[in-house]
């Protein structure tokens, strides 16, 4: 885990989502109207990117309603690329979400207020191998209109379709500080996988 990291006009289309319970466990289903609402890209102008992921954290979540994991990431970003809005993140591939963003068409990237940070540090902390992380967290998954899981509570939430996988290899390090730094026993860890998603549907609540 690495702790000591660096550190777009609004629709108003309600969504009627179904809150599941669970997370990469058994996942029990409720029906449920959830606050999200579709708005346009255009809401995304208004953040601050470098804050939004670097200093408030982000869920990056794959799966379905039957089975879905989530974990914390402070590493990535959004803009144009292919003439298409997309996002970039980048997951190492020993995580238990790397195997569900393998598997799922989609990804969703999810932001919380301040209040939800505990639940951010739980997923960022502990693997869905091991816990069920919305029941430790309270979080609350959404089955949103693409299949995808966002979560009840998140304030922002990017439904993206992958377009791009690919894994970083230690020879296309032009810094080999960098590759040293940040690949090494600790913190460890494989070499990221970096998973380039178009953002197809936003939502706010
Ligand atoms: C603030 C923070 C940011 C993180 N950013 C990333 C990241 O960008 N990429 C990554 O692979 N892991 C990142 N992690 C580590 C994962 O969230 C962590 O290993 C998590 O427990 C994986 O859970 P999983 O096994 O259920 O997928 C971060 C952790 C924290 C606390």
């Amino acid at each position: 885990m690495n702790l000591n990291r660096r550190e777009f006009v609004e629709g108003s289309v309600a969504v009627a989502g179904m809150v599941i319970a669970g997370g990469a466990f058994a996942v029990s289903s409720a029906e449920g109207v959830t606050k999200m609402k579709k708005v346009d890209l255009a809401v995304l102008a208004k953040e601050d990117a470098f804050k939004l992921i670097g200093s408030e954290w982000m869920l990056v979540c794959a799966g379905n309603n039957d089975k879905f994991n989530m974990m914390t990431a402070s590493w990535g970003g959004f803009g144009w690329l292919w003439n298409k809005p997309v996002v970039f993140t980048f997951i190492r591939p020993e995580r238990y979400t790397h195997e569900f963003l393998e598997r799922e068409a989609r990804f969703t990237l999810s932001f919380f207020k301040d209040e939800w940070k505990d639940a951010l540090k739980f997923c960022g902390s502990k693997s869905g191998r091991d816990f069920d992380k919305c029941k430790e967290t309270g979080l609350k998954g959404v089955a949103l209109e693409s299949g995808a899981i966002g979560f009840e509570q998140s304030r922002l939430t990017l439904d993206c379709r992958k377009l791009f996988k690919a894994p970083m290899s230690e020879a296309n390090f032009i810094d080999k500080d960098v590759l040293a730094k940040w690949y090494n026993a600790n913190p460890g860890g494989l070499l990221h996988d970096v998973y380039i998603g178009e953002i197809e549907t936003v939502y706010v609540a």
